[in-house]
């Protein structure tokens, strides 16, 4: 295998073979493969696509790069969801604790920040001595025991997408449709699950702008999990303005704690559900959407999935005490006001410049060995809609210093429009299954 052969012949619109395919994969997660080699593949799929066989073949050979989750004959039906990226998107951090309550059990496999969006791990490792690095045996043990694990790609499991994602991260290579399916499914598929939910963010905040390349998306992941005997369906979320208000790691770990207190903001409770209840059904425990959406909101309602959310955090060697008192989180030093500079409705909460912007304070990365600070971010109360009047506070940024703070205010002048009135765009528009798509607006 000669790689700058390969590259040349992806960057000319030709096709890897699966052995090529898979040969490449098995090199770079052996370190034989440099990551500038890699980079400029990734960019030649990027503007060539793949075929559909190679796309195939990607994802096995990203799957079978380590060992996989095997529950063996354990009976409990394992269900994911996973999210193709957004900003304030902290449904995971709900869901796991919620569906463990549920009767199905949650062995999820999540990634950091990537691009301008947040990361599942990022969130959690905000919370003081939480471990995303579990060894396979440790993560199996724990569905087993607890119902839920919230762990990242390691050494063991799915290293090429390790590589891979923190790779793509940082050279303008995410938004692609065949790798974004490679790098979800391969994660997803390592878990051994019943049914796997995907949330295809869509609009100006999401990698893929446009609803038609979100649809094609959701059916190429749903082909790659179908075909693999993983039930697999596709909620369409509005990602043209941030879900919930917070926005940043820290911030969004309090948040997704209110949430599962009975208390998050409306939207984001709104898509948490929706992408439960389908959850509940791909993991065939309810066929009634009704009585699934109920179960879900006793778990709250309850306390349930707040009490499995601090054992999570516990059985990860995080201190539980913030699920009782958000203090123990990190908090930024400066907490600046923003507030409308005129009376009117908000015409735009644009979420792209808020992830940029988080970055910027120090919440994302630039480079793939940067750290990040988890207690940077933004709280944006303001929603696409809303009558707002001038001098309002409609939202906070938190920052390392009054020089940061100022940054974050002009991100928020720049993402936050104030007119005359707004056009509403569905929170949850579409729901696409091996059945076909279904629109969902109202
Ligand atoms: N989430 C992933 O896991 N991978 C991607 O490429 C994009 C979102």
């Amino acid at each position: 295998m000669v790689v700058p052969r390969l590259i040349e012949r992806k960057r000319d619109g030709g096709t890897l073979t699966p052995e090529e395919w898979r040969e490449l994969i098995g090199a770079y997660v052996a370190g034989l493969v440099p990551d500038y080699q890699l980079a400029a593949l990734a960019m030649a799929v990027f503007f060539r696509g793949m075929s559909e066989e190679e796309l195939g073949a990607l994802t096995q050979a990203m799957l079978h790069s380590g060992a996989r989750l095997d529950f063996g004959t354990w009976a409990t039906p394992r269900v994911d969801k996973h999210s193709i990226g957004g900003v304030g998107d902290k449904t995971s951090l709900l869901l796991a604790p919620m569906l463990a309550c549920c009767g199905v059990a949650v062995p999820m496999i999540s990634g950091r920040g990537l691009g301008h969006t947040g990361g599942t791990l990022d969130k959690l490792e905000a919370i003081p001595g939480f471990r995303t690095g579990l060894s396979l045996d440790e993560a199996t043990r724990q569905v087993q025991r607890l119902g839920c694990v919230m762990l990242g790609q390691t050494a063991e499991l799915v290293p090429a997408d390790r590589k891979l994602y923190a790779l793509r991260d940082v050279t303008g290579t995410v938004e692609s449709i065949p790798l974004i399916s490679a790098s979800i499914m391969s994660k997803k598929l390592a878990e051994d699950l019943r049914g796997l939910v995907l949330d295809i963010k869509t609009g100006s905040g999401a990698f893929l702008t446009e609803p038609a390349q979100s649809l094609r998306l959701a059916e190429t992941m749903i082909g790659i999990g179908e075909a693999q005997g993983c039930r697999t369906v596709a909620l369409l979320t509005a990602m043209d303005r941030p879900l919930g208000y917070a926005c940043g790691n820290a911030l969004e770990v309090e948040e997704a704690i209110h949430g599962l207190t009975g208390d998050g903001p409306e939207d984001l409770m709104e898509v948490t559900y929706a992408l439960g209840v389908e959850m509940l059904l791909v993991g065939r425990v309810f066929q009634d959407r009704h009585a699934a959406r109920r179960r879900l909101e006793a778990s709250v309602g309850s306390g349930a999935a707040r009490e499995k959310f601090a054992a999570l955090i516990e059985a990860q060697g995080g201190n539980p005490s913030v699920v009782d008192d958000p203090r123990g989180l990190p908090h930024a030093p400066v907490q600046e006001v923003y507030r409308a500079p005129r009376a009117g409705v908000v015409t735009q909460v644009a979420p792209r410049l808020i992830g940029h912007a988080i970055i910027a304070l120090g919440g994302g990365r630039l480079r793939t060995d940067d750290n990040i600070d988890p207690a940077v971010g933004f709280v944006v109360t303001a929603k696409p809609g809303q009558w707002v009047e001038a001098g309002q506070p409609i939202a906070t940024v938190h920052a390392r210093s009054v020089a940061d703070g100022h940054i974050g205010l002009n991100a928020l002048a720049a993402s936050i429009q104030i007119g005359e009135s707004a056009v509403a765009t569905p929170l949850i528009s579409h729901r696409v299954s091996r059945d076909g798509v279904e629109s969902m607006s109202r």
